[in-house]
């Protein structure tokens, strides 16, 4: 398995261009099974979780059509030279090499991939286990398969590291709009000849939930309205999509979502917004490191809580129109965090923070308020010299003036990050192992990390 290790004490100084939110794209990508007609989504980032996706599409029958953009430095290239071939997911080997693949060059440091799907051959409407269980985002094909097909088997995800992240919103919300719904030998079993529009409310503020709930109201008979919605970035960008695609969206972004039913819904050509976790993880990373960086393609607005709170702990930030400038001060100050649903401080940036914590002058105290088991890079990080308490949901972290390099284990996406963060802030080497959990949510960390002067290797 692949591990990463690095020398730490190395200010990141530097600019590093933002790809594409995960977490737009995996909700999009689902988007494509709801219409007949092709789908083109540019800005797509290469992640593991996205190939996942991919590759559920494609053995429901959805034709999918991968091209990466070439990077910068071969813009002057002849056209089809050596840009990237097309590369077919599984079925469509036939398409020529850069037949169809529009020479535009991505901005320096990202390689983003244009996706094409065309869902007019969907014909099994099945979310297997063996992928189900490796990327719980995968229920998001549940929604638009019930729109889509009126049936839908559906893996149930099961437990992941950070918590028991059931999805009985889920089920509550498509049930109440007439779908039958049943659970056997771990698989969710949906039927329903049409959904029809409902008031649903969920029990608490559900990202997925609120993005399933939506997708499949898109195609139900009369008006849905969805309270206690999740106003992440990401639940807009998914409803901007689905608005492009003909359907009819109101309150994206706010806590009332209506969702006017039509007939069908046409295709599209869609750009996914910028990550604004990778661009917080980046941030985290320059500040712990005592560096300055400019992250370009990042959007300041969908980062306040984030933003605020580095500059409490000293940092001077300056937002451009589409990017973000942080310097960092020689050292931190103690910050102390709540997690809570948008515009709340974001859950998936607890763990690059108390990274920040551990190093910064005083003390801290970190509530993690939306999962039930996400401090678990606590222990990694005091396997590098931290002072962490953990008390059930709350952290106290005591800063101490420095780190020092071990070999430590990530456990899951964003502890990974924080493990890296910490790493490149300590003295001397650190060894992080199943760095595979990385690669789930971050395009070529190391090569952005290199980029920015970090000395970071990954090594078998
Ligand atoms: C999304 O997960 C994100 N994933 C997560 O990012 C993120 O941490 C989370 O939202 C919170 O912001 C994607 O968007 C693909 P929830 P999701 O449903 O939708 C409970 C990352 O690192 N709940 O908002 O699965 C649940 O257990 C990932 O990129 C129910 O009880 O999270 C949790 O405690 C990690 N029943 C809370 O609600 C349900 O039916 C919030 O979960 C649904 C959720």
């Amino acid at each position: 398995m692949d591990k990463l290790l690095i020398e730490g004490g190395v200010p990141l100084q530097g600019e590093i261009a933002i790809s594409g939110a995960k977490n737009a794209a995996l909700p999009i990508l689902c988007a494509a099974l709801l219409t007949r007609e092709p789908v083109t989504l540019t800005n797509v980032p290469e992640l593991n979780d996205v190939a996942t996706m991919l590759k559920l599409l494609a053995q429901m029958g959805v034709k999918v059509t991968v091209e990466k953009v070439g990077a910068a430095g071969n813009e002057d290239a002849p056209p089809g030279a050596d840009s990237p071939r097309t590369v077919g997911a599984a079925g469509n080997e036939d398409v020529p090499p850069g037949a169809d693949s529009p020479r535009t060059v991505g901005a320096a440091g990202t390689a983003p991939l244009t996706v094409t799907l065309d869902a007019s051959g969907l014909d099994n409407p099945v979310a297997p286990y063996e992928l189900v269980k490796t990327m719980r985002a995968s229920v998001l094909v549940l929604g638009p398969l019930l729109a889509r097909c009126g049936e839908a088997r559906v893996s149930l995800p099961g437990g992941c590291a950070i918590g028991a992240r059931p999805v009985d919103q889920h089920l509550k919300g498509l049930a109440a709009m007439g779908a039958e719904i049943g659970v056997e030998q771990g698989y969710v079993h949906a039927r329903a000849t049409r959904l029809k529009g409902a008031r649903l409310f969920t029990d608490m503020v559900t990202v997925t939930g609120t993005e399933n709930l939506m997708m499949a109201a898109c195609l139900a008979e009369g008006e849905t309205v969805i309270e206690n919605a999740a106003r992440e970035p990401e639940v807009v960008d998914l409803a901007n999509c689905l608005i492009a695609m003909g359907a009819r969206i109101s309150g994206a972004g706010t806590d009332v979502i209506r969702i006017q039913g039509v007939e069908r819904l046409h295709g599209v050509d869609y750009r996914i917004m910028p990550d604004r976790i990778e661009t917080g993880t980046y941030l985290c990373a320059t500040a712990a490191t005592g560096g300055w960086v400019r992250l370009t393609g990042a959007f300041a607005s969908a980062l306040d809580a984030v933003i605020d709170k580095l500059m409490d702990a000293g940092c001077e930030i300056v937002l451009e129109r589409d990017a973000i400038r942080l310097a960092a001060p020689r050292r931190l100050k103690a910050v102390s965090i709540r997690t809570a649903p948008y515009p709340g401080f974001p859950t998936d940036m607890q763990a690059q923070f108390m990274a920040l914590d551990a190093i910064a002058e005083g003390t801290a105290v970190i509530r993690e308020t939306i999962f039930e088991n996400r401090f678990m890079h606590a222990v990694e990080l005091i396997r590098l010299g931290a002072d962490i308490r953990i008390d059930g949901n709350t952290a106290f972290v005591q800063g101490v003036p420095r780190l020092a390099g071990a070999t430590v284990m990530a456990t899951d996406l964003r502890a990974s990050a924080s493990l890296v963060i910490a790493g490149l802030a300590a003295e001397g080497e650190t060894l992080i192992e199943r760095i595979y959990h990385l690669d789930r949510g971050y395009e070529r960390m190391e090569e952005k990390l290199a980029a920015l002067g970090g000395r970071v290797r990954r090594v078998k």
